[in-house]
C-alpha cells in the first residue's frame, strides 16, 4: 500500500517516514524543500533500511502532483506540507495563505482527479485560539491568532465542507500540541533556519553554545512558577498517531478530529530544569516579557484519540529532553554539513 507523505522530507513528515516504512508501507515523498533538506530522506532510508520513492515538488503544482499520482499507486495522502513560522505569517499573510490554502486545494484536486480519498492533516491546538478551558477537548470553540493559525482552520473547514459534498472521502484532522525530540538514532530532528523561535530548539542551542542565553517569556503568568505551560509531544509518539489515523480511515467516512497531545502540561521551567536533569547540562537563561500572543496554559485531553484510534503517547519528558539533545549533539548545524 502506497502512502503519499507532502512535506515528508521535514521534521514531523521524516519521523512519520519511519514509522511507516517500519510498518510495511510504501512511502512516496513530495516535498519543495523550502524549509527542509533532502537529506533527511537518506537519513531516514538508513535508518530503515527501505527505499522512499522522493519527489522535488510543490503543492501548487497540480501538473507536478499528476505525474505523482500516475507513477505510484497511492492509496491516501499524509499531508504535512505547508509553512509554519507564526510570526512570519503576520508579516506575509499572502505567502501563507497562498502557501498553505492554495497549495491544499490543488492537492485535494488531484487527489479528486485520481480517486484518492484519504487524507490525514496536520492541524495545530493554535485552532483553539486563546482560550484557558484547559484541557482541551476536540469539541471546543475554535478561533485563530495569527494567519498561520487561520490557515489551519479554514483548512479543517475545506476539508469538511469536501466531506459533506462527497461521501467517499475519508478525512483525519490531528491537532499537535507541541512536538520535541528526534528519532533516537540521533540522525533525524527539528532543522530550524536561523534563530528558532520554539523553546526546546532553542534550549539545544543554548546548550550546544550555538546561542548564549534563552530568554524565558514572562514570568508572572498565573502559572505555579510563573512561566507558560505547554503540552510536549515527543515527535515518534506524534509520528505513531498519523499510523493509528491512517489504519481508523479505512474503516471510516467523513471527518473525524484528535488531539495529540500527552495530556500533561510543562512549564517552561520545568523544561529547562527536565533537560538539565536529563543531560547533567546547564542552561544559561534570563526572564523576558511575555510573547505578545503566547496563550497562558495549553495541554490537550487526549482521550478521544486513545478511545477512537488506540493511540496514547508513550514517551517521558526524559526521552523527549534526552533526544532532542542526542540529536542536537550529532548534527550541531542540522543536515548542514
Ligand atoms: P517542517 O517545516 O519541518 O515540514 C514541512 C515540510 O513541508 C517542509 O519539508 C517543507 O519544505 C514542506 N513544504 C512547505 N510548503 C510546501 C509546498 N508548497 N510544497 C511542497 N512542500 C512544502 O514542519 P513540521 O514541524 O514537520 O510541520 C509539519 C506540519 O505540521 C505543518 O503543516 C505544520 O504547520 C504542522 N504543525 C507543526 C507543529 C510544530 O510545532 N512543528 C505544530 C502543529 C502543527
Ligand atoms: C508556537 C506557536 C503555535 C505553533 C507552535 C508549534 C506562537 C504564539 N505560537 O506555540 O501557533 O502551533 O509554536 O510550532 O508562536 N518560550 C520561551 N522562550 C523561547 C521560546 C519559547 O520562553 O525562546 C516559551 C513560550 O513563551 C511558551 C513556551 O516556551 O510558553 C513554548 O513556546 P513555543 O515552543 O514557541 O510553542 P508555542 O508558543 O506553544
Amino acid at each position: 500500500m502506497s502512502i503519499l507523505v507532502t512535506g515528508g522530507a521535514g521534521y514531523i513528515g521524516s519521523h512519520t517516514c519511519v514509522l511507516l516504512l517500519e510498518a510495511g508501507y510504501d512511502v512516496v515523498v513530495l516535498d519543495n524543500l523550502s524549509n527542509s533538506s533532502p537529506k533527511s530522506i537518506g537519513r531516514v532510508e538508513k535508518i530503515t533500511g527501505k527505499k522512499i520513492k522522493f519527489y522535488e515538488c510543490d503543492i501548487l503544482d497540480k501538473n507536478g502532483m499528476r505525474k505523482i499520482f500516475k507513477e505510484n499507486d497511492i492509496d491516501a495522502v499524509i499531508h504535512f506540507a505547508g509553512l509554519k513560522a507564526v510570526g512570519e505569517s503576520v508579516a506575509q499573510p499572502l505567502k501563507y495563505y497562498e502557501n498553505n490554502i492554495s497549495g491544499t486545494v490543488c492537492l485535494l484536486e488531484v487527489m479528486n482527479e485520481f480517486n484518492v480519498k484519504k487524507m490525514v492533516f496536520s492541524s495545530s491546538a493554535t485552532v483553539y485560539g486563546m482560550t484557558d478551558k484547559v484541557p482541551l477537548t476536540e469539541d471546543l470553540p475554535t478561533s485563530a491568532n495569527s494567519p498561520y493559525g487561520q490557515t489551519k482552520l479554514m483548512i479543517e473547514q475545506i476539508l469538511t465542507d469536501l466531506a459533506v459534498s462527497d461521501k467517499e472521502w475519508s478525512i483525519s484532522l490531528l491537532r499537535y500540541f507541541n512536538p520535541v525530540g528526534a528519532h533516537e538514532s540521533g540522525s533525524i530532528g527539528e532543522n530550524p533556519k536561523g534563530i528558532p523561535n520554539n523553546l526546546m530548539p532553542y534550549i539545544t542551542q543554548v546548550a550546544s553554545g550555538k546561542l548564549e542565553q534563552l530568554s524565558i517569556f514572562g514570568n508572572d503568568y498565573p502559572t505555579k512558577d510563573g512561566t507558560g505551560v505547554r503540552d510536549y509531544i515527543h515527535v515518534v509518539d506524534l509520528a505513531d498517531g498519523h499510523l493509528k489515523a491512517l489504519d481508523k480511515l479505512n474503516t471510516t467516512k467523513g471527518v473525524m478530529i484528535h488531539n495529540l497531545g500527552t495530556g500533561v502540561g510543562y512549564s517552561v521551567l520545568d523544561l529547562v530544569n527536565a533537560f538539565q536533569e536529563a543531560n547533567n547540562l546547564k542552561i544559561n537563561y534570563k526572564f523576558a516579557p511575555r510573547r505578545p500572543g503566547d496563550v497562558v496554559t495549553c495541554y490537550a485531553d487526549p482521550s478521544k484519540a486513545k478511545k477512537e484510534l488506540g493511540w496514547e503517547a508513550k514517551k517521558s519528558v526524559v526521552d523527549m529532553c534526552r533526544d532532542s539533545w542526542n540529536w542536537q549533539k550529532n548534527n550541531p548545524n542540522g543536515y548542514d554539513d
